[in-house]
C-alpha cells in the first residue's frame, strides 16, 4: 500500500537527530501535529530493496547509517487514514533530512488490513470466522470490493473450492484429486450448505451495488512506544508470482526461500539484494507445482516438502544440485500432498520426517535406503495433520490442524500420543520445538500462541493484542522470547513468556506471513519472513 510519488524534497536541518543517520526527519499532519507510529519507507531509484523505519512519539524518524546508499529514493508512508502529501522523493547525500507532511487519505478502504476489515464488519465472530481461510490465496479485498449478490457468491465459492491450497492469485492450481475426506456426494452436499450460509454473510458485507460499505471502516490505533523501535528491510524477488512460503537462514547467514506454487529454491544476498534461483526437478508433471516447507538439516543442506509432487528434495549448496526423494509407488496417489519435511535431527538416526496432508500420514524415511515407515495418528476420516518438528532424539511432534491437538510419534517404538490444546478446535498450524523442549506453535482458529512443554506435558496459551490475529506459526529465539506472524494484521508479534508482554511491530505493506524464522547470531536477534502475496523477503531488526 505504498503511496504514490508526489513532489520533490525540501531539505531542512533538524537538531536532535543522530548524527550518523543518512536520512532522518519528522512526520506531521494538520489533524494530529507530530505523528507517532507512521511507517516511513525509502526505496532507492531502480533498486529492489525498501527500508522502513517508524516515527517516534515526537514524530521523528531516522534511518540507520549505511542502509540507503547515496542517490534518489522514493518515499512512502503507511498510516491508515493518511497519504503522503510531501515530499515523496529525496536525494540522500551524507546526512539528509526531510519533513514529511501527511494529508487525509481519500481511500481508507484500500488501506485496511484483513484484521481491520474483520473488526469493522458487522456480525458475530462466528459469522466471520470462515474468512480466515480466504487469505491463503488473496486478501479480503477480492470478496469485499466485489459486486456479487448471494447467488454470485455461491458460484465464486464453488470455484474457489476447486483450487488446490497450493495456489495464489497469480498461479491458481487444481489438484488431481481432492483429499479423501472431501470426496463423494455427501461431502459435496455438506459443502454446498456451508457455501449458501457463507454467501448470505458475504453479500451483507461486500460493496455490492452500494456506493460505500454499509458499516464504518475502523483502522486500529497506530503502533507506539517500543513497537516503533525497529528497522524493516524488504527485498523484492524477481517475479510477482513468487510466494516465499518459508524463508530460512543456514548457519553461514545465507538466506533461502522457496515458492509455494513454483518449482523453485532461491538464495538471497541480504547485503546486495541479489537473488539466485534454482529450478527444483518435477516429480509429477501434471500435479500442482511448488513446495510448502523449507528446512535446513544440521549440515546446512536444504530440504523441501514438495506437496502435490509427492516427495521431498534435498539441495546441496556446495554442489548446487538436488537429490530427489519421491514417495514409493505404494504411497503415491492423486491426493498425495507431502507438505512438510523435518530434517533437523537427521544426523541422530539417519531419518527425516515427512508429513502427507493428503493421506493424514507421517512418514519416517531412512535417507540411505529410502525405506519408509508409515505412521497414521487417526483412522480415516482423519482430522488434518499439519506441521512436524523434532526433539534431539529425533522423535517427532505434530500439530493436528483439523482439530486442536498436539501429537508425538516415538522414533524407535512408533508409539503415538495425543494431547488436546486447552482451547478446543484451536487449529494448531505450524511451530518449532525450542532448546528447552517447548513446542511453540500458532493456534490459527484459537487466535493464540500455543506452547506445549514436552517435559511436563502441559500447555500455555497467549492471546496477541490485535484482534483477529490468527497466528500461523511461532518460534522461540535464543533469549526465550517468542515470535509469531499471521495472514491478517501485517504485524509481527514478539512475546516475552516470562511476563506475558507482547510487542507488535508493524509491517510496511500488506504481508501474508507463513513460516517465521529468527536469526540468533545477531544482537538483538533478527526476524525473517516471506511476503506471500507481495513476492518479497522481509527482514525485521528490533532496535532493542
Ligand atoms: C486456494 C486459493 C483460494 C482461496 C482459498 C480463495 N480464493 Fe478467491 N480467488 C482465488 C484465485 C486464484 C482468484 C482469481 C481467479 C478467479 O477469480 O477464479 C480468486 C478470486 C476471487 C474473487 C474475485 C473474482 C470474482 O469472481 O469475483 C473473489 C470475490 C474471491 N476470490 C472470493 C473468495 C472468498 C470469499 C474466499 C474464501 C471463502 C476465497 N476467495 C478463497 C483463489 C482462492
Amino acid at each position: 500500500m505504498a503511496l504514490k510519488v508526489l513532489t520533490l524534497v525540501a531539505s531542512l536541518a533538524l537538531a536532535a537527530l543522530p548524527a550518523a543517520a543518512q536520512l532522518s526527519g519528522t512526520v506531521r499532519s494538520a489533524a494530529e501535529g507530530a505523528m507517532e507510529g507512521v511507517l516511513v519507507s525509502a526505496q532507492r531509484e531502480g533498486g529492489t530493496i525498501t527500508v522502513t523505519v517508524v516515527s517516534d512519539a515526537a514524530g521523528r524518524f531516522a534511518f540507520p547509517a549505511n542502509r540507503l546508499g547515496p542517490g534518489r529514493h522514493a518515499l512512502s508512508v503507511r498510516a491508515a487514514g493518511y497519504r503522503l502529501a510531501s515530499p515523496a522523493e529525496v536525494t540522500v547525500r551524507g546526512a539528509t533530512t526531510a519533513a514529511l507532511e501527511l494529508a487525509p487519505s481519500d481511500d481508507l478502504a484500500s488501506q485496511l488490513t484483513n484484521a481491520e476489515w474483520l473488526a469493522s464488519m458487522p456480525g458475530t465472530e462466528a459469522d466471520k470466522h470462515f474468512l480466515r481461510n480466504c487469505v491463503n490465496c488473496h486478501t479480503l479485498r477480492q470478496p469485499l470490493f466485489s459486486a456479487h449478490d448471494h447467488a454470485g457468491f455461491v458460484g465464486v465459492q464453488e470455484r474457489m473450492a476447486t483450487y488446490a491450497p497450493a495456489s495464489g492469485l497469480h498461479i491458481p492450481q487444481r489438484p488431481l484429486a481432492d483429499r479423501i475426506s472431501n470426496q463423494g456426494p455427501a461431502a459435496a452436499a455438506a459443502r454446498m450448505a456451508v457455501f449458501q450460509r457463507q454467501a448470505t454473510y458475504l453479500a451483507r458485507v461486500n460493496l455490492g451495488s452500494r456506493e460505500a460499505w454499509p458499516y464504518p471502516l475502523r483502522p486500529f490505533p497506530r503502533p507506539s512506544g517500543r513497537a516503533t523501535r525497529v528497522v524493516i528491510t524488504e527485498y523484492d524477488l524477481p517475479e510477482q508470482t513468487r510466494m516465499p512460503h518459508d524463508v530460512v537462514l543456514t548457519g553461514d547467514g545465507t538466506v533461502w526461500y522457496n515458492s509455494f506454487t513454483e518449482q523453485l529454491l532461491g538464495r538471497l544476498d541480504p547485503a546486495t539484494g541479489e537473488v539466485r534461483e534454482y529450478r527444483v526437478p518435477e516429480l509429477k508433471p501434471d500435479a500442482p507445482k511448488g513446495s510448502l516447507a523449507l528446512r535446513p538439516d544440521a549440515e546446512g543442506q536444504l530440504w523441501l516438502g514438495l506437496s502435490y509432487q509427492g516427495g521431498v528434495a534435498r539441495f546441496n549448496p556446495r554442489t548446487e544440485s538436488f537429490r530427489m526423494y519421491p514417495l514409493p509407488a505404494n504411497l503415491q496417489a492423486n491426493h498425495t500432498q507431502t507438505t512438510e519435511v523435518e530434517p533437523r535431527h537427521l544426523h541422530v538416526d539417519g531419518k527425516v520426517w515427512i508429513e502427507d496432508s493428503g493421506t493424514y500420514s507421517i512418514y519416517q524415511m531412512d535417507v540411505a535406503t529410502g525405506a519408509i515407515q508409515v505412521h497414521q495418528p487417526f483412522p480415516i476420516p482423519s482430522p488434518n495433520i499439519y506441521d512436524i518438528t523434532t526433539d534431539p532424539q529425533n522423535n517427532v511432534y505434530f500439530t493436528v490442524f483439523g482439530r486442536g491437538d498436539i501429537g508425538r510419534v516415538d522414533a524407535r517404538t512408533g508409539q503415538i500420543r495425543i494431547w488436546p490444546t486447552p482451547t478446543p478446535n484451536s487449529n494448531p498450524r505450524r511451530g518449532t520445538l525450542d532448546e528447552r523442549g517447548r513446542f511453540w506453535f500458532g493456534e490459527f482458529a484459537g487466535n493464540r500462541i500455543g506452547m506445549f512443554d514436552t517435559r511436563t506435558e502441559t500447555f500455555r496459551e497467549f492471546i496477541p493484542p490485535t484482534p483477529f490475529s490468527f497466528p500461523y506459526d511461532a518460534v522461540a529465539d535464543r533469549n526465550g522470547e517468542v515470535w509469531t506472524g499471521n495472514m491478517m494484521t501485517d504485524r509481527i508479534t514478539r512475546l516475552n513468556p516470562e511476563n506475558g508482554q507482547m510487542v507488535e511491530y508493524p509491517l510496511p505493506r500488506s504481508t501474508n506471513v507463513r513460516r517465521v524464522f529468527v536469526d540468533n547470531r545477531t544482537t538483538p536477534v533478527t526476524f525473517w519472513v516471506g511476503s506471500n502475496h507481495g513476492a518479497s523477503v522481509v527482514r525485521l531488526e528490533p532496535l532493542d
